[in-house]
């Protein structure tokens, strides 16, 4: 991650100084360029000035004598420029210095015959010595056609190495400056970039290593921040996807565990009384006969939980079809009642029906409504020990209510809600008693929702349960159902 900064870091300190050094570069030339013109042109046209007004004191004079002489020392103390003349042979007759060391000399040819073309010359020289360059300017000497030769006026142009050297330094500083600058808000910049992406990348590592409750917190809205969203959507999502993997993996566990403690009892109860009948120790035929009659009980229990099983899962994925047709469910209702009168009479309690008149038909899997209606039944005769179960059907013309009614122990507030989950049974320690496998009201509810009904249930402890089931009248169906 260090890494990562740092190449941030090189990266923006690199272009960030290059754009200094190059603007600065580039700044500088043309400064000291368009400077350098400038004081050139100013000097010359200053040179240009002066060499007029020596021309028009002397122009008059054609001849080198001490009255010139004289003069060209004035105009030189005057002007503070030295001064020479040329003949038409580009040779030197005077100057206006004391010294007469160029005399004799030639002047340069291109100057001479340019100046005896009646043109002006400009010339610069760097004297071995001098730390400025020298600037000479020549111009015709004499008036109108009249040429005697040239007029030649010398100046140090003086500032240039001095400014030059001043804009060295300020570019120098300048670039000091700028790189210290640039460097800092690198440093800055660099800093602000890679800080929050550390953050990110921690996060992101957490999350790898399944930490999916982890978020990143960066209160930006760039596309880092964008980038620290994303990732909380994604620990989000994550989070989400873990949890309901836990929760299906919890299932599963709940549901083999169930299923193995369900197959259990039953197995072990069998494995008991076979052992005793192998190892024979029932000798007594009455007794053996009972000892078959457990057998066969048990394994009726072990095949029905299979068989509730199977049909819990088909619901479940949806796999179990309905076969409906219009049903009588006054018949149903009569035929369950009628199927549980001895067990309820065994038990001493009643089993009524009050069907009321008029009952549309459903249109519904008649077998299905039957296996809804045992299990309920069957429950309500199991948790009854005295008084009556009702079952009652009734209509508003487009429900029918079905209800089982009975006045046996009843359920608890606590328990009303978990009693549709499969495998629930209330209060675990009495199931010797409860021979059921809790999976009839799940089987129950998931019956009565493929039929679009609903079931609710009704409970006081002590006093009873009503189970009301909704169910469409068939009406309903022939209006939306075009035949
Ligand atoms: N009519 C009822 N009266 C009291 N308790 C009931 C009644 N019907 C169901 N229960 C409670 O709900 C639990 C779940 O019922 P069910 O799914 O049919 O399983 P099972 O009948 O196999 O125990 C039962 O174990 C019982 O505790
Ligand atoms: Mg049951």
């Amino acid at each position: 991650m260090l890494g990562m900064s740092k190449s941030i870091f090189r990266r923006l300190l690199f272009s960030f100084l290059i754009t200094v050094l190059l603007g600065l570069g580039i700044s500088g030339a043309l400064m000291s360029m368009f400077a350098k013109n400038y004081i050139y042109e100013a000097k010359q046209e200053e040179l240009l000035r002066k060499a007029k007004k020596v021309n028009a004191a002397i122009s008059q004079r054609n001849k080198v004598d001490d009255k010139l002489l004289a003069q060209l020392a004035f105009l030189d103390e005057s002007f503070d420029n030295r001064i020479w003349l040329f003949n038409q042979q580009g040779k030197i007759v005077a100057t206006s210095m004391k010294s007469d060391v160029f005399i004799g000399k030639s002047v340069a040819a291109s100057i001479a015959g340019k100046v005896l073309k009646g043109q002006n010359a400009m010339t610069e020289l760097q004297i071995e010595g001098l730390e400025d360059p020298m600037l000479s300017v020549a111009i015709p000497w004499g008036a109108g056609d009249h040429v005697y030769g040239g007029i030649v006026l010398h100046a140090p142009i003086e500032g240039i190495e001095k400014t030059f050297a001043q804009m060295r330094e300020t570019i120098l500083w300048a670039t000091l400056f700028g790189v210290l600058l640039s460097t800092a808000m690198v440093s800055y910049l660099s800093w602000s970039i890679s800080r929050p992406l550390q953050k990110i990348e921690r996060t992101a590592r957490e999350i790898g290593r399944g930490n999916f409750a982890e978020r990143v917190t960066v209160d930006m809205t760039d596309e880092i921040g964008e980038l620290a969203g994303t990732i909380n959507m994604l620990s989000d999502r994550l989070e989400k996807m873990e949890q309901e993997r836990r929760h299906v993996e919890q299932v599963r566990n709940d549901f083999l565990a169930n299923v193995s403690h369900e197959l259990r009892t039953p197995l072990t109860a069998m494995q008991g009384f076979l052992e005793a009948l192998q190892d024979g120790l029932v000798e007594d035929e009455d007794a053996r006969q009972r000892y078959y009659t457990v057998l066969y009980t048990e394994t009726m229990q072990a095949s029905r939980l299979v068989d509730d099983l199977m049909d819990l899962m088909k619901l479940e994925n949806n796999e179990i079809t309905l076969a409906r047709f219009p049903v009588d469910l006054a018949e149903i209702i009569s035929k369950v009642a009628f199927t549980f009168q001895p067990e309820a009479e065994e038990k001493g309690i009643r089993i009524e029906t009050e069907i009321a008149s008029g009952l549309p038909r459903l249109y519904a899997d008649k077998d299905r409504i039957t296996q809804i209606l045992n299990n309920l039944v069957k429950n309500a005769v199991k948790f009854t020990d005295e008084g009556t179960i009702t079952l009652a059907a009734s209509t508003d013309n487009e429900w029918v209510k079905l209800s089982v009614t009975d006045t046996g122990s009843g359920i608890g507030p606590d328990d009303l809600d978990r009693i549709w989950e499969r495998f629930f049974k209330v209060d675990r320690g009495r199931s010797k008693k409860n021979k059921g496998t809790g999976l009839g009201l799940a089987i129950v509810k998931e019956l009565v929702e493929l039929h679009e009904g609903t079931i609710t249930v009704n409970s006081e402890p002590g006093m009873g349960s009503s189970f009301t089931i909704l169910l469409p009248a068939i009406d309903k169906y022939r209006l939306e159902r075009p035949s």
